[in-house]
């Protein structure tokens, strides 16, 4: 248990409640002994297929290893460039580079944080091979506007998926919707594993395939011995995919739990401190409660000192990251943002009182 009176994500509580379970299923795996391509994988990429409402589902190594594996699926590389929110995790973009494609960063919404469409589509030039929509915090991007725009230009549009485990949009499950989706199962995400994990899910099986043998050292289909695509290593472990079984089966209600502890927030939280906007057609699954205020530093501090965890997602947007200087612009949303935001303890099992007493101590800062 942590020492922290309301810890940011208390993993070992939510881990503790499926223990046994999981060391039922741990002895499975260690009789077969198969611990790469174990029959837990197929079973567990079957379950999270049908939850996506998406036709196939290949695990993968990590979440940035999915959207590397996707562009590569599709053949995107040198010479492309591909649309990418400057506010998201860097993997995003990483896995645009790894690929040798050139990622061109474009500004977000100023209520969701969320990829402007617009911005998207004026963004959109000669090399321009897709679009990844990345469905921060738990909430899907406009998928609307932006297959709007992806149909318009001719582009793929992939999902990144890895804050959205189960989170919809008009109905629509993340993961169903683009040419492909990337997701990540590490530990903090709504579907963690216990270590690092990733799918790969998508309507279209032929490409789901590929990327399958992609992943698999780029191995032909009629000869294990032969090796038609330059491929890589990238999978998921027997052992994970038993846990992810596991957890997946648990999903639907631990995201109730994040809605339940949000809505508390958006009723308590006092008004200096802002809740990211959800879209009206978002079902949104809260991996993170990010709020914004006016005096950051002065609120950190408050929370540390009062034994409250809290995080920053992500105080340097991407087109300002060192390592991407190249592809800089002006991105005044997200730039503004990246000062402003900050992320509550959100989890699960957040306690209604854990929640009143992070509310509390906000609404005890002088503004
Ligand atoms: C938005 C986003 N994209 C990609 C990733 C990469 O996933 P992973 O850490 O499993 O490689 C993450 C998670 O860390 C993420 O939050």
């Amino acid at each position: 248990m942590s020492l922290r009176q309301v810890p940011f994500l208390d993993l070992a509580s939510v881990t503790s409640a499926i223990r046994g379970e999981l060391e039922l299923a741990f002895a499975e795996v260690l009789d077969h002994g198969r611990f790469i391509n174990g029959p837990e994988v197929a079973r567990f990429e079957a379950e999270f297929a049908g939850y996506c409402q998406a036709r196939a589902c290949v695990g993968v190594a990590n979440g940035t290893d999915a959207l590397e594996l996707i562009l590569s699926g599709l053949g995107i590389g040198p010479g492309d460039e591909v649309i990418v929110p400057t506010n998201t995790f860097i993997a995003t973009a990483e896995a645009v580079c790894y690929v040798g494609a050139r990622p061109r960063f474009v500004d977000v919404l100023p209520d969701t944080l969320l990829i402007d469409p617009d911005a998207a589509e004026a963004a959109v030039g000669p090399n321009t091979a897709a679009i990844i929509g990345v469905h921060l915090f738990g909430q899907m991007v406009d998928i609307d506007r932006i297959q709007e725009v992806a149909r318009k230009q001719g582009l793929a549009f992939i999902e990144d998926a890895a804050q959205a485990h189960g989170a919809r949009f008009a109905g629509q499950r993340a993961g169903g919707v683009g040419v492909a989706a990337g997701f990540s199962f590490y530990p903090g995400k709504n579907l963690g594993a216990l270590g690092d994990g990733g799918a790969i899910v998508t309507q279209d099986t032929a490409l789901a395939d590929k990327i399958r043998r992609l992943a698999d050292h780029g191995r032909s289909a009629e000869s294990r011995f032969n090796h038609d695509l330059r491929g890589r290593n990238s999978r998921l472990d027997s052992l994970q995919a038993a846990a992810l079984s596991i957890k997946l089966r648990g999903l639907d209600q631990a995201n109730a739990g994040r809605v339940r502890a949000w809505e508390q927030y958006a009723a308590e939280l006092p008004e200096h401190v802002q809740l990211v906007s959800r879209h009206p057609k978002a079902e949104a699954v809260y991996h993170l409660a990010v709020v914004e205020v006016d005096n950051r530093e002065a609120v950190c501090a408050a929370l540390t000192a009062a034994g409250i965890g809290w995080g920053l997602h992500y105080p340097v947007p991407c087109h300002l990251d060192s390592a991407y200087a190249e592809f800089t612009g002006r991105m005044p949303v997200a730039e503004r943002a990246a000062s402003r935001i900050l992320s509550l303890p959100m989890s699960p099992n957040l306690s209604q009182q854990q929640v009143t007493t992070v509310c509390d101590v906000l609404r005890g800062i002088p503004r």
